[in-house]
């Protein structure tokens, strides 16, 4: 109960000194100016290391006392991974940036701006154009004590990545050199022709310039256009152009083409490719660093702070560890995950901001129960959060939640499930975040009676297809689930391969609830290497999902997309496995799901049960409303629907800052079956500051709230 409190208290911002009163506090200050000598509980004599605070945690006289520790000003520099090991129910750990100051918190070490020097040496200038020469500046490493650079490691779908050490300017990450630096070159053939090869051939003269460097890598997606690796070439074969790989490719290859996609990829690496702001390469054998600032012109200023990143996690709590609260500072620069945690309880994220992590910011997996992340400002990791919890046999949930936080540029290296959010288990929430810029899925979900509602989600998919910005798949047994709420738009498809989806029930996914006044729309953005259209839903065969009461506004290819895939292809052997572990006739099960129970004897192939109701429909020219594929209209129960032929039956004052609040023609409809006012977009998204107070909030435009000034429409 009193932890209730806790978490409850701790979403709506409550001061929180006073809510364990028959528990002592105790305040442990640390300030980078301190000295580990310091008892450290006072403000005027600060301990210097966290690390040395955590150590004070089990010491006897602190020992059954609320901890806080309160970090002042300045960053504090992790020489390791800080290790919270907390396994207790009633006193409680709060690391916290005291008095609101400026803190970060990195795993990394500034290199002095003064160190960096114009490049001198004629045989590196000679690598690079005239327009870098004038630019790229260089410094060696360790000179900042940066000794362990590390070694690149593939990356890709499936992988957890493991960074070497990056680099970050004033808070931003520089991209390691590549080329081309936008988009990719196409495999042109696989002379072998076997799929499974790793000889590949390609159609550029650009390699010439390269010749004589060492680790070169490629990325990219080479069989599937949303499965992409970074692989080490083995040699290439430049007067051929014949790249042979040292590692084998996720799928395989193929040379690039337009359907069903793939086949394309780019160098990573290269020295000579440092050719805009922001590039950078470090040659391991001098231990070299070159880059071309990002923002600043000439030289480094004293106030410029860059970054590399030394150690993997930078705060792992143990297993079981629990009741511990992060409040308030910058967490960044860490080579893997930012939190990483298992089977933990209790613990609270809390007006944070984590950046510029290797892997995913907040990492929990297994049975993690009470984990709340909010009010939070997580970006440019390699995915967001990673949250697992609850127990799908007993259906008992996890109550974990994500909420009130901005997930943005979450696949920072990595495209395919580096997503924003990866939720698993029973009884997750996700509601009021604003989620947005995403190569591939921004909320990827398995499990049971979760919630995503009041989310503004936009910009994900943008640099891979056969994706859906919110995608759940292969599960008859996931049920339970809500996606309500939301504002799901300008998730578009950029690149060849099967469609883009807001909303992406894949094989066979079953009973989700997508509901009331989801103000789903795809309006126009500009193309960037292909236009092909988008969707905003689509159910790839499962069962019993049940979509109503939605505005389904002007997609470009189609509004929904449904097909009976079990059937074509008969049933995924994973779909059984998952279902006969799950003990879906047992009563809790059958109250809760009464679906489910006779599945297998009532033609599970088929998509059986879907229902699509009560929606409003705007297209605005050839797309299709209700796509099927393959045509069996009778699989699914479409009725109640209207079309709307006129963006008059919008209170569309401007876009793409829709108001979706209907209007004209759609009155009726919208009275006869009781819809009421869809949200409006300022609706969605956080209801608080994001982050901790000293960090300025995003631009107001990307909020897509800024509809209210424009005049309402007048007639029909
Ligand atoms: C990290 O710093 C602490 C405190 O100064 C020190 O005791 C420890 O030896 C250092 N660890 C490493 C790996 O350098
Ligand atoms: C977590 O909090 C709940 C109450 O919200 C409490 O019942 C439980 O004991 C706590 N668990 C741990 C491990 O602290
Ligand atoms: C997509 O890839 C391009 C490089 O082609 C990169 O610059 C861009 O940041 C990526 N988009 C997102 C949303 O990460
Ligand atoms: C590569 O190395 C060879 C032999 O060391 C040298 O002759 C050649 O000029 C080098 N090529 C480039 C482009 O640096
Ligand atoms: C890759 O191939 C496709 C056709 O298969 C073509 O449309 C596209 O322009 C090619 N890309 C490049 C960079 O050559
Ligand atoms: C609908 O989308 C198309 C692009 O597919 C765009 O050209 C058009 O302007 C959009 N119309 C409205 C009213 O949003
Ligand atoms: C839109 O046009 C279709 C076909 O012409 C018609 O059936 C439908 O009633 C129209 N919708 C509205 C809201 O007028
Ligand atoms: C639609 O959203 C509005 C605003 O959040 C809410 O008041 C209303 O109850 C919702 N409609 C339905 C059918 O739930």
């Amino acid at each position: 109960m009193l932890c209730d409190l806790l978490v409850l208290f701790s979403l709506f911002n409550f001061s929180s000194g006073f809510l364990i009163p028959e528990l002592q506090n105790v305040h442990l200050y640390v300030s980078p100016t301190g000295s580990d000598l310091n008892v450290g509980t006072d403000a005027s004599n600060p301990m210097r290391n966290l690390h040395r605070a955590i150590q004070r945690i089990s010491e006897p006289d602190i020992q059954n006392k609320n901890i806080w520790i309160e970090l002042m000003e300045g960053f504090h520099d992790l020489n390791s991974t800080l290790i919270i090991n907390h396994r207790n129910d009633y006193r409680r750990i709060t690391i916290r940036a005291y008095q609101n100051q400026k803190v970060h918190v990195t795993g990394g070490k500034r290199i002095p701006s003064n160190h960096f020097t114009k490049v001198t040496d004629p045989s590196i200038l000679q690598r690079l154009s005239p327009e870098a020469q004038k630019h790229v500046l260089q410094t060696k490493l360790s000179d900042a004590g940066l000794t362990d650079i590390g070694q690149i490691v593939p990356y890709g779908k499936y992988i957890l990545r493991q960074a070497p050490l990056e680099i970050f300017e004033n808070g931003f990450p520089l991209t390691l050199s590549r080329w081309p630096n936008y988009g990719f070159i196409n495999i042109t053939n696989v002379p072998s022709g076997q799929r499974y090869s790793t000889v590949f051939q390609y159609n550029s003269d650009r390699p010439k310039k390269w010749a004589n460097q060492s680790d070169i890598w490629v990325y990219g997606y080479w069989y599937q256009s949303w499965a992409d690796k970074a692989v080490p070439i083995k040699t290439i074969d430049v007067p051929h152009k014949t790249i042979s790989l040292a590692q084998p490719t996720h799928f395989g290859l193929r040379a690039g083409q337009t359907h069903p996609g793939g086949g394309y990829f780019r160098f990573i690496n290269i020295l000579d490719e440092i050719d805009e702001p922001g590039e950078y390469f470090i040659d391991r054998t001098t231990g070299m660093l070159y880059l071309w600032p990002a923002f600043s012109k000439g030289l480094y200023s004293s106030n410029d702070v860059i970054y590399g990143s030394m150690i993997n996690t930078c705060i792992q709590l143990t297993r079981y560890t629990s009741n511990v609260v992060f409040e308030n500072f910058i967490l960044e620069a860490c080579r893997h995950f930012g939190i990483q945690a298992q089977d933990s309880s209790n613990i609270t994220i809390q007006s944070m901001e984590i950046r510029n992590t290797g892997s995913y910011n907040v990492y929990c997996r297994k049975d993690c129960r009470n984990f709340v992340i909010s009010k939070s400002y997580l970006h440019d990791g390699d995915g967001g959060v990673t949250l697992q919890g609850g127990d799908r046999p007993t259906l008992t949930s996890s109550n974990n939640f994500i909420i009130d936080s901005e997930i943005s540029f979450f696949s920072r290296v990595t495209s395919s499930d580096a997503n924003a959010i990866t939720l698993d288990g029973v009884g997750g929430h996700i509601e009021h975040n604003i989620i947005y810029r995403g190569q591939y899925t921004a909320i990827r979900w398995t499990g049971n009676d979760h919630s995503i509602q009041y989310n503004n989600v936009f910009e994900n998919c943008m640099n891979s297809s056969d994706c859906g910005a919110i995608h759940s798949g292969k599960d008859w047994a996931a049920r339970g689930s809500v996606i309500r709420y939301n504002h799901i738009h300008h998730n578009l498809q950029y690149y060849y391969g099967a469609d883009v989806r807001g909303v992406m029930l894949d094989d066979q996914y079953s009973s989700v609830l997508v509901e009331k006044n989801v103000s789903i729309t795809y309006e126009f953005a500009e193309t960037r290497l292909l236009q092909y259209n988008a969707g905003h839903l689509n159910i790839g065969g499962g069962r019993d999902n049940i979509v109503r009461d939605n505005i389904f506004y002007n997609s470009t290819k189609f509004s929904i997309q449904v097909d009976g895939r079990g059937s074509a292809h008969r049933n995924d052997k994973s779909l059984m496995n998952i279902l006969n572990k799950l003990p879906y006739k047992d009563t809790l099960w059958t109250s809760k799901y009464p679906n489910l129970v006779n599945i297998l004897i009532e033609h599970p192939e088929e998509p059986r049960g879907n229902q699509i109701y009560k929606n409003i429909f705007y297209n605005s020219g050839k797309q299709y409303t209700v796509k099927w594929d393959p045509h069996k209209p009778a699989w699914f129960d479409v009725h109640s629907n209207i079309i709307s032929n006129s963006t008059n039956d919008f209170n569309f004052p401007k876009l793409p800052y829709a108001d979706f609040r209907t209007r004209c023609a759609l009155t009726t409809f919208v009275k006869s079956n009781h819809l009421t006012t869809p949200i409006l977009p300022g609706q969605t998204g956080p209801r608080y500051h994001v982050g901790p107070p000293f960090v300025t909030p995003r631009p107001s435009w990307l909020l897509g709230g800024s509809h209210g000034n424009q005049p309402s429409p007048q007639g029909c």
